[in-house]
């Protein structure tokens, strides 16, 4: 039975709201090329309204209401919404899986994974209340300090198309743990489980304002956003170009931001593997979610000695996977998000050839599938230092293949990227998986695996990767305000100027 696309407004105060401007954009499902729906444009005008609504949330009735209620009460939320999407499970992952082109089997784990984000953070909120008021020995008996660990205020958060719900379940839980209110903007290219999660607070009855979701054009309703003066933080996933851009919208007004940016990670594979082992870890490493996930091990060094055995195992893997339709039984891969998106990792593998490089397998349209953004799951050898497709983010189904003959020469190719997300060494050695580990320069390494991510864990990456770090317990830290009280306990007088009294 076909999944009905509900029909939305902004969420806007608790409520749904008809944008000012009355814009809807078209839902394109990317699988079958068809106009299945449409979400509603906000504008400027739609943004202001949003970030006063989340201002007024945070002080009203005194703040007690949400941002100086204890972190229990708000895990009150974060459990009901967990239990919400819990219940809804099965229906949000076929709209995922019809609107971002993930197989739908991945669209289910992720959104267990949105419901244990929020479980995560409903504990993380509650051990917040026994954090509050620790104590900080000081050197001077007059004086005593604490800590308080308060909301930053109202955040925007602006997050992609590859994993619609998850992303912003990253921002929103430990947004709504910390006490602070938010106003969401979604990827214009996958919006329809955001806006469900509207649906999902209201009827969990979170205190209007706290969340608002705004699905729009990122430089309309993203760009207003980022520059809002009545916006305290910025939290961005997305392309390194519009990072850049958030980061600049932000510098006037000093706005802190965090920023999870694109990624071109290694996987590196060395001759002491179990060559099917590694062979599965270097194709999930770069092609689930179709290949489009910033944290992708798409640049694959793999020692000279196993390298022409590794690669046929490698395209006889990649043979096996099931290209379909997402909601297919077995589905392993689906098409990319959109159709420029489709043109664009086109581009990148033509640009590959006339380079030089050599298409191994894959890189086409699958020829048993008429309609779609389908690209069949390309490796690509010969492949030159200097050429774009070792270089740049592809975000499409695209593995780039290097050989390498020692650890150092490994080392080298694997930081010679402008990014730093993630790296991937693959070996039955553990010390030399230590040594490469230390190597990498890298926000997340994974030992003989690619690409498994926890909420317990901190994510995020260096150089142009971005900065700060979401997940784990110290996540929580990019929404709060970190305030030193000080409190002069002597009963003697501070005596550094002379008293007139003594006169
Ligand atoms: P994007 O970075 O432009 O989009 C991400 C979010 O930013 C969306 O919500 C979008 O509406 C918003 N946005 C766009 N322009 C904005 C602006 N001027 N101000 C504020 N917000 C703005 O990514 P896009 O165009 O969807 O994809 C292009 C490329 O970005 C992909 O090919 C891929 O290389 C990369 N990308 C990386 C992601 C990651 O997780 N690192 C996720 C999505 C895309
Ligand atoms: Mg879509």
């Amino acid at each position: 039975m076909a999944t009905p696309i509900p029909n939305r407004l902004l969420f806007i105060d608790g409520e749904w709201r008809e944008p000012i401007r009355k814009n809807r954009i078209p839902i394109v499902n990317p699988a079958t090329e068809e106009i299945i729906g449409n979400i509603p444009a906000a504008t400027a005008e739609d943004v202001d309204i949003a970030v006063e609504a989340a201002r007024k949330a945070l002080s009203r009735n005194g703040g007690k209401d949400w941002a100086s209620a204890t972190g229990a009460h708000r895990a009150k939320y974060l459990r009901a919404i967990a239990a919400k999407i819990t219940e809804r499970k099965s229906e949000l992952a076929k709209l995922e899986a019809i609107d971002s082109g993930k197989p739908l089997e991945e669209a289910v784990w992720d959104i267990d994974d949105v419901s244990g984000c929020f479980e995560y953070h409903a504990e993380l909120a509650e051990a917040l209340d026994s954090k509050q008021k620790t104590p900080i020995s000081l050197p001077m008996e007059a004086f005593k300090c604490h800590v308080l660990r308060e909301p930053l205020g109202v955040i925007g958060l602006i997050t992609p198309w590859n994993y619609p719900l998850l992303m912003a379940t990253w921002k929103v839980a430990p947004v709504l743990a910390a006490g602070c209110t938010a106003v969401l903007k979604p990827s214009e290219l996958a919006s329809i489980t955001c806006l469900e999660l509207g649906e999902v607070c209201k009827e969990v009855g979170l205190p209007p304002g706290v969340l608002n979701i705004l699905t729009g054009l990122g430089p309309e309703a993203g760009a207003s956003l980022a520059s809002h003066p009545h916006v305290d933080k910025i939290a961005f996933t997305g392309s390194s170009a519009t990072g850049t851009k958030i980061m600049t919208a932000a510098a006037p007004l000093v706005k802190p931001v965090t920023l999870e940016l694109g990624g071109k990670s290694p996987i590196v594979v060395f001759e002491d593997v179990d060559l099917d082992k590694a062979a599965e870890w270097s194709l999930f490493g770069c092609f689930w979610t179709n290949g489009q996930i910033c944290s992708a091990t798409s640049r694959l060094l793999v020692h000279e000695s196993i390298a022409s055995e590794f690669l046929d195992k490698l395209v006889n893997w990649c043979k096996n996977i099931k290209i379909s339709d997402p909601l297919e039984e077995g589905c392993r891969l689906g098409p990319v998000v959109s159709g420029g998106q489709y043109e664009k990792v086109m581009k990148f593998i033509s640009t590959a050839k006339d380079e030089g490089a050599t298409i191994l397998c894959g890189g086409e349209h699958p020829r048993h599938l008429k309609k779609g953004y389908f690209i069949e799951p390309a490796i690509i050898t010969d492949i030159k230092t200097s050429m774009q497709i070792w270089r740049e983010e592809v975000f499409g189904p695209v593995l780039c293949v290097k050989t390498f003959t020692t650890e150092d020469e490994a080392i080298e190719l694997a930081n010679d990227t402008h990014y730093g997300l993630a790296a991937a060494v693959l070996s039955q050695d553990l010390e030399r998986c230590e040594r490469m580990t230390k190597a990498f320069q890298a926000g997340i390494v994974w030992v003989n695996c690619s690409q498994p991510c926890f909420s317990q864990a901190p994510w995020g990456g260096k150089k142009r990767s971005g900065f700060g770090r979401e997940l784990g317990e110290g996540g929580l830290d990019n929404y709060l305000n970190v305030k030193q009280v000080t409190q002069y306990v002597s009963d003697d007088p501070w005596g550094w100027y002379k008293s007139p009294s003594n006169l």
